[in-house]
């Protein structure tokens, strides 16, 4: 099954790279609009196939979106990074032209398309797509919990002294420095509460570091990061082409869910072969009630500078 990549910068790379790697796509299509980059970059990325065993072909296109005709999905990485001391908030004015653009475009060659958005603010492109590409909501997904989730365990493994492996769990609310939401009350270690082995000032301490994991990387490297947003979408994407049925945290379009309606935030889901196979509706404590819904509120007035 073929897949397409839009944005054939460092994220959008990593998420081909990742794809291919795990050899469970036939197809990855990058796409750029600088002339003979996502080209360049598919053949770099193709002459490691001997190398790393991978079978999956990876081609790529300067902006000929009929290339992209049949994806199963398609994963949206355009527009601008953030630089240091930027939130993603600040993106949206050049980047919401851009994926409102690239939406239309993946629709037209592949009408049954589900899209992947990963461009900044997250949950604000994510809502964007739903109100503009005309696909029904289980096709349009923002990456963002995933992301942030995996970010949340290597800081509790990092606190417990432990593998990664060792650790589970889940980040939902808005893909922001300030409206990510790490479940510390469900976070286990081999399935014993993290409260068991961690003192508030530890939990504190990891809380905040998943919150601004993205920016905390900006500042290092001087733009966003992507390595872990490839991985993050190598895993949606896989969820999907093998039917995998996973439960991922992901910015989806609410009606009702969490209290919410009309805004994309993340939640946990299944996702499947058609996209959201089902949004699961967990219980919070009331404090995490209350941080989800002043999150909600924060995502809602970003929405609002939407022209849509
Ligand atoms: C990050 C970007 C992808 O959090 O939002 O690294």
């Amino acid at each position: 099954m073929k897949v397409t990549v839009v944005g054939a910068g460092a994220v959008g790379a990593s998420c081909a790279e990742y794809i291919a790697m795990k050899n469970f796509a036939s197809e990855v299509v990058l796409v750029d609009i600088k002339e003979g980059f996502a080209e360049g970059k598919a053949m770099d990325l193709m002459q490691t196939a001997s190398l790393n065993g991978f079978d999956t072909k990876i081609t790529g296109t300067t902006g000929d979106y009929s290339k992209t005709a049949g994806s199963k999905v398609a994963v949206i990485t355009s527009g601008i990074p953030r630089k240091p001391g930027m939130t993603r908030e600040e993106l949206i004015g050049i980047n919401a032209g851009i994926v409102k653009e690239v939406a239309a475009n993946l629709v037209k060659h592949s009408p049954e398309v589900i899209i992947i958005v990963v461009s900044n603010p997250m949950d604000t492109m994510a809502y964007l797509v739903h109100k503009t590409s005309g696909l029904p909501k289980n096709k349009i997904i923002g990456m963002g919990g995933a992301l942030d989730s995996a970010r949340f365990k290597y800081r509790l493994a990092e606190a417990l002294e432990c593998p990664i492996s060792d650790v589970d769990g889940m980040v939902i609310a808005a893909h922001s420095d300030t409206g990510m939401l790490p479940l510390v009350s469900k976070a286990t270690r081999n399935g014993v509460p993290v409260t068991e082995f961690l003192n508030d000032e530890q939990i504190a301490f990891v809380t905040e570091e998943t919150k601004v994991g993205g920016a905390t990387l900006t500042k290092l490297l001087g733009t966003s990061a992507w390595y872990a947003p490839g991985a993050a979408v190598s895993v949606m994407v896989q969820s999907i082409l093998c039917d995998q049925k996973k439960m991922i945290p992901c910015s989806l379009l609410l009606d009702g869910e969490y209290g919410q309606s009309d805004i994309c935030l993340g939640v946990p889901a299944i996702i499947g072969a058609n996209g959201v196979e089902k949004i699961v509706d967990i219980t919070l404590t009331d404090a995490e009630k209350e941080k989800f819904a002043t999150a909600a509120k924060a995502v809602r007035e970003v929405n609002g500078d939407l022209k849509v």
